[in-house]
């Protein structure tokens, strides 16, 4: 069992799953390098993560995804970290030209955000040619999880279904709900970045997803199922510019460091309604 610490810049909504959280920056060079010292490995999931937010306002989105990962790059080889677990995107991907998606389908970002996220991934690359340190990067597709902050307003779409079924307002579909993604269970998601990091290789890119498909109006029926009160739902304006589908092709991760999809969509939605 390793033992984990955490860094964010504001206090956790939820308390911590993996113990001592310290409040910092990831743009403090002092803060990140105090923050590296004694560990083995640095998995780097902090992020500015909404990709309205980086449209409003492209230069945080830089000095967060970009500087702050170069930062917590230098920190963590400053360290002598062993290894450096990259949590990207599949927003590097844009608009899917096949799907599923494997992790050499072309990179063409169609957001500040995932633009962001793959210059952060270039850097990761560089530091790993110029410095040696050792690196593997996860684009995740959509992670979910009854920790997620319900409160941001850049919560995912389960985080908001599920939300609604609670509170008895109905789930709003955008558009005709045929649109899939890829969801994956926070569990299954943290099986995935351990096996990452303790894989012996260095400079994987793997793709974060179950390999599953699945609509939004197949995921308002999984909800319907699995919640005990009635779940209404409603159609509202279809979002601009909304990518139609979005799927993982996962046989890399599977290949290369065993992993594959412990926890279904079910399964992981009962948890969301347990009093
Ligand atoms: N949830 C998903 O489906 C999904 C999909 C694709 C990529 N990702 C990536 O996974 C990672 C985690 O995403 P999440 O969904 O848990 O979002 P999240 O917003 O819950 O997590 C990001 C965390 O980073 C912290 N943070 C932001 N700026 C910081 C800074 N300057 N210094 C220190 N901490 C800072 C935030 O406070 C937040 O706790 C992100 O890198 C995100 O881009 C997530």
């Amino acid at each position: 069992m390793h033992e984990a610490w955490g860094v964010d810049i504001r206090q956790p909504e939820f308390s911590s799953a993996i113990g001592k959280v310290t409040i910092a920056d990831i743009r403090d060079p002092a803060a990140m390098l105090q923050a590296c010292k004694g560990a083995d490995a640095v998995i780097h999931t902090a992020a500015q993560v909404s990709v309205q937010r980086s449209t409003e306002d492209p230069a945080f989105d830089v000095e967060t995804n970009v500087l702050g990962t170069v930062r917590t790059l230098k920190a963590a080889k400053d360290a002598g970290v062993s290894k450096f677990v990259f949590i990207s995107s599949a927003a590097v991907y844009g608009n899917p030209h096949y799907i599923p998606v494997d992790e050499d389908h072309p990179v063409a970002p169609l957001s500040i955000y995932g633009s962001s996220k793959l210059s952060a991934e270039h850097f990761v690359q560089a530091f790993g040619s110029s410095y040696g340190l050792r690196w593997a990067i996860i684009r995740p597709f959509n992670f979910y999880s009854p920790r997620a902050d319900p409160k941001s307003p850049y919560s995912g779409v389960i985080t908001k279904f599920t939300q609604n079924a609670n509170a008895g307002l109905p789930l709003r579909v955008e558009g005709d709900g045929s649109q899939t993604r890829d969801f994956l269970h926070a569990a299954d998601v943290a099986r995935l970045v351990r096996l990452t990091m303790e894989a012996e290789n260095s400079g994987m890119v793997l793709n974060g997803g179950s390999g599953q498909a699945t609509s939004i109006l197949d995921l308002a029926e999984v909800i319907k199922k699995v919640c005990p009160s009635e779940v209404r739902v409603e159609h509202i304006a279809p979002r601009t510019a909304d990518i139609k589908n979005s799927v993982a092709k996962v046989d890399r991760a599977k290949e290369m460091v065993g992993f594959s999809t412990r926890i279904s969509l079910e399964e992981g939605l009962k948890a969301f309604f347990r009093t």
